[in-house]
């Protein structure tokens, strides 16, 4: 292979971002400027999602007036529920998520207005209304019906009120904010970048967030936080077992998957070598839920994977991995746990858009070709 093709595009710095910066040296990660642990420790997800998008904290106003707007556009679209109860309930819900995007921007007034004023309020109508997609596709696939959303409440809260219909602990809607900030944005990974590309060809916010929806699905990228949740069914969630004897089946099960040269998802990352930033933030919120709920033997489970791989090959967790333990103990189902990371990351994606359409050029690198010389049609 040529010295000058860069696989997977690794190493290669295509852009310059002023949305957030990943430093794997000093294992940080800033969104505009501000560590994300100190975001995740004090902010409502809302103000972080105007921090992504407008580049500074918002004021106290600011803040209010957009959890107003939040809290006017977060029901379900009766449109997006028509074309929902059309999808079948076994469908991957990431489909879901991928349709109700293309369905409201289909149905936006400015779809095809890409003036910074019209982008803005696109991404701040689809933050407000993708959680009442992702609660009623949960509630369907139970044979459940719609909750309408509870004014009372704030964006998080309100997530999981439409979700299971019942308010939430404080502890628990705290957990789920927190993974709402971690998730929000990570530079250019595979969804964003998908986002760019799409933006650079001049197409509208909906269409770039719908093909980031797309790369976000598969288990490499944001598909992760689900599959780690599989490896722990493979081994088997027994509640009320010892922390110590769920590390050891963790640990017997990894040697035995390495042994088979699987990859094991929520472990390693293209960007973090000694570990994921957002990573010991996530845990804490983890272990938080494994007290309240009571659930020691989740812990073991976790403990046992981490330490088995990294005696194994020195591979660090990443953010999947403690959030996909944190939403099954929520009570989500499994396969909903990517579509919670699209909920969040539609602030990183959209800030993206914007960005990307401030000063555009479209994306088209070039491939080294290695197919046949060129030949003849055969005669006749
Ligand atoms: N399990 C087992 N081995 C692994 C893992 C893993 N999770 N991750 C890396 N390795 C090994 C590879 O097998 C490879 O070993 P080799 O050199 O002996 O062949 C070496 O480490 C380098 O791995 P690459 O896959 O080449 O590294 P890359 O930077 O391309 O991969 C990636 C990063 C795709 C995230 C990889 O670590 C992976 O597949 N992890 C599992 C999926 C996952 O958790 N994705 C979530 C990413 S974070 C996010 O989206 C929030």
């Amino acid at each position: 292979m040529s010295d000058e093709i860069k696989k997977g595009l690794a190493g290669v710095v295509v852009d310059y971002t002023a949305i957030s910066k990943v430093n794997p040296e000093t294992n940080s990660l800033l969104y505009r400027g501000y560590p994300v642990q100190d975001l995740a420790a004090n902010l409502p997800f809302e103000a972080v999602a105007l921090l992504l998008w407008t580049g500074d904290l918002p004021t106290e106003d600011e803040l209010k007036q957009f959890q107003e707007f939040e809290r006017a556009h977060r029901a379900l679209d009766p449109n997006v529920k028509q074309a929902i109860d059309l999808l079948p309930t076994d469908c991957h819900p990431m489909d879901v998520g991928r349709t109700a995007v293309s369905v409201l921007g289909a149905n936006h007034p400015k779809a095809e207005d890409s003036s910074p004023e019209a982008e803005l309020e696109k991404a701040k109508a689809l933050f407000a209304a993708f959680p009442a997609v992702v609660a009623y596709d949960q509630r369907r696939r139970r044979g459940q019906d719609v909750v309408e959303p509870n004014a009372d409440l704030d964006y998080s809260a309100n997530f999981l009120w439409m979700t299971f219909g019942e308010e939430q602990p404080e502890e628990v809607v705290d957990a789920f904010r927190v993974s709402m900030v971690l998730y929000a944005e990570h530079s250019f990974n595979a969804s964003t970048f998908t986002a760019r590309v799409i933006t650079s060809t001049l197409s509208d916010l909906h269409s770039a967030v719908t093909g980031a929806i797309g790369a976000l699905k598969g288990p490499l990228h944001g598909g992760a936080n689900e599959a780690v949740m599989h490896t722990f069914d493979e081994i088997g969630i027994r509640k009320e077992e010892s922390r110590e004897d769920a590390a050891g089946r963790a640990k017997a099960w990894m040697e035995d998957a390495l042994a088979q040269k699987k990859k094991i998802m929520g472990f390693g990352h293209r960007v973090y070598k000694n570990g994921d930033s957002r990573v010991p933030t996530m845990k804490a919120a983890l272990d938080r839920m494994i007290a309240h709920y009571g659930r020691d033997e989740m812990l073991g489970l976790y403990d046992g994977l981490e330490a088995a791989m990294g005696e194994a090959k020195d591979i660090k967790p990443n953010l999947d991995y403690p959030a996909g333990p944190t939403y099954h103990l929520m009570g989500f189902d499994t396969e909903m746990f990517t579509p919670i990371f699209i909920a969040s990351r539609i602030t990183g994606w959209t800030a993206h858009i914007m960005e990307q359409r401030a000063s555009n050029a479209l994306i088209r690198p070039l491939s080294e070709y290695n197919g046949p010389d060129q030949r003849e049609l055969p005669n006749g």
